[in-house]
């Protein structure tokens, strides 16, 4: 045994007996071992406080509200009002159980119930865990890349088919074209070309009618009351799936196969070989329309508005462009879509600036602990509501620097600010459990879109940068988005 041998050896023994003698010590101090410590609950804004953070909220809106708590109370904290208890966890450090935990400890709870008469007891929150758990493989399966490669040509289809009538020159809301622009792709990607060629006004103006009268503070509180608000709902929901039944029921007896994604809902098979039901798959292609239409729409034009006001950043997406017409022609399809990475970026970045779905909320059912970045430990108790503000952990200065500036670079090779700050430090699709399915999806919609109008229109931003409207269940641009625009080929 050489000498530095036998000085590691002896080391490990005196760590070892000093473990050994601090022990019995202790023993000795303490006759029983000391009940295991539970970290203390959240700190509480309760009682007074509630009236200055009322008032915040009435002067100054619900994210500034969020922020003074997280600047004076840190990461995590409760706010208790009439006993109703939300515990906010803000940051990727106290979030992971919130995206990951088993739906059996955390889940939706009772949050999402006014979707049960809107999208039918057949699916998601009117059925088990189990069943559930498969309807999302369905969406998953169906909204795969695989899959989407064969969109692409109908989304093209469809947006160059929409700007011919814009002409040569003139103005526009961006908002509200993009959002019927969107309704086309949508009736022919999804729904089929039945609904598309034949039944388009009604069934979007039925849906519309479902999904607004759903929507109200009146059916989201008593959705099972009768009032004329659930009534109108119950109405427009019979009267879409009529509709949608006609064609699932078509399609079926006459052995035809389309490419859609209300094929692959239909073609969809549970774990035990039971192929959905149509009313299964009507509840389905519901949900997948209400979770791409208000999202999909707001993000185009937010990032519209956001390139047409950063100069820069549309001039690097326009050399994009020309980049890649140099490299492939006009031709586009699924892998010149992947190549738009600098067009995905400012895709991104918008989307990080004005999320569709600014705070995520669920339900613990099991206590658990959550560690901040300072190192303090929590225990959040059962019963509580606990929410993950994008509205705010999109903004934290120590992962993204200068948030409030857009900047699509951020997530540009060499600073990949999402990914640096840890897996849930990026979270408008939310992420772990409930990731949205419609990603990829949603992404090459926006793509297909703004590739276009930037090879072959000049635009201009005429109105201001539109302010968020807040007041509406998921926040939009406030007002029209009015842009000018001139027809031009995309110099080369
Ligand atoms: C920019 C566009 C989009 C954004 C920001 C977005 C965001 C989200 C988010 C945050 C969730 C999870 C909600 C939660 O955890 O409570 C979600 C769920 C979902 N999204 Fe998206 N989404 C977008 C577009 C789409 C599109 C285009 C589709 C379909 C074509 C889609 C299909 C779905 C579905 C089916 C779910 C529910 C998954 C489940 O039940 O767990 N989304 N989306
Ligand atoms: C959960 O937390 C509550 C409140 O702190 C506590 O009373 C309860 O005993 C805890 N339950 C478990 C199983 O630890």
């Amino acid at each position: 045994m050489d000498m530095t041998t036998s000085a590691v050896w002896f080391a490990i023994a005196h760590v070892f007996m000093f473990a050994l003698i601090f022990k019995v010590a202790r023993g000795g101090i303490t006759a029983h071992p000391p009940p295991r410590s539970r970290p203390p609950p959240p700190p509480v804004v309760t009682g007074t406080c509630i009236v200055g953070l009322l008032r915040t909220l009435v002067t100054k809106g619900f994210r500034e509200m969020i922020q003074d708590q997280y600047t004076k109370l840190g990461s995590v904290f409760t706010i208790s009002v009439f006993g109703l208890k939300t515990t906010f966890l803000i940051g990727p450090e106290v979030s992971a159980h919130f995206y990951q935990g088993l739906e059996s400890d955390i889940s939706h709870g009772k949050i999402l119930e006014f979707t049960v008469p809107m999208l039918g007891k057949e699916v998601g929150y009117g059925v088990d865990i189990a069943t559930r758990t498969e309807q999302n493989r369905f969406y998953v399966d169906a909204l795969k890349p695989a899959k989407l490669r064969c969109h692409v040509g109908s989304m093209l289809q469809e947006v160059e088919k929409y700007f011919v009538k814009w002409g040569h020159q003139g103005t526009a809301d961006l908002k509200q074209e993009l959002e019927q622009l969107l309704m086309l792709i949508s009736a022919r990607c999804l729904l089929g070309k039945e609904v598309r060629e034949q039944m388009f006004d009604e069934v979007f103006s039925t849906f519309h009618e479902l999904t607004d009268n759903s929507l109200r503070l009146i059916s989201l509180l008593f959705p099972y009351a009768p009032l004329p608000t659930t009534q109108r709902r119950d109405k427009a929901r019979a009267r879409l799936s009529k509709m949608f039944t006609e064609v699932v029921r078509s399609r079926k007896s006459s052995n035809r196969f389309e490419e859609d994604v209300l094929q692959n809902l239909i073609d969809s098979k549970y774990k035990d070989g039971r192929p959905t039901t149509d009313a299964e798959v009507i509840g389905l292609i519901i949900a997948i329309l209400f979770a791409g239409k208000h999202t999909s729409s707001t993000t185009s034009t937010w990032t519209g508005a956001r390139l047409l006001n950063h100069p820069q950043h549309l001039e690097s997406v326009i050399k994009e462009q020309q980049q890649i017409v140099r490299k492939y022609g006009d031709n586009i399809d699924y892998n010149t879509l992947l190549e738009m990475s600098i067009l995905h970026c400012c895709i991104k970045e918008a989307l990080q600036m004005h999320p569709p779905a600014p705070t995520f909320l669920r339900k613990v059912h099991t206590n658990f602990t959550v560690q901040t970045r300072e190192g303090s430990e929590y225990e959040i108790p059962r019963g509580h509501t606990i929410a993950s503000p994008l509205v705010i952990s999109n903004n934290i200065p120590y992962i993204y620097k200068d948030p409030d500036v857009y900047d699509p670079e951020r997530y540009g090779r060499g600073r990949e600010e999402d990914k640096v700050g840890g897996k849930f430090c990026y979270t408008a699709f939310s992420g772990g459990r409930h990731a949205c399915p419609g990603e990829a999806y949603a992404y090459m919609q926006v793509k297909v879109i703004w590739s276009h109008l930037i090879r072959n229109f000049e635009l201009k931003l005429v109105s201001p940068f539109p302010e968020t409207d807040w007041l509406k269940v998921a926040p939009e641009p406030k007002g029209k988005v009015m842009v000018s625009y001139e027809r031009r080929p995309l110099p080369i």
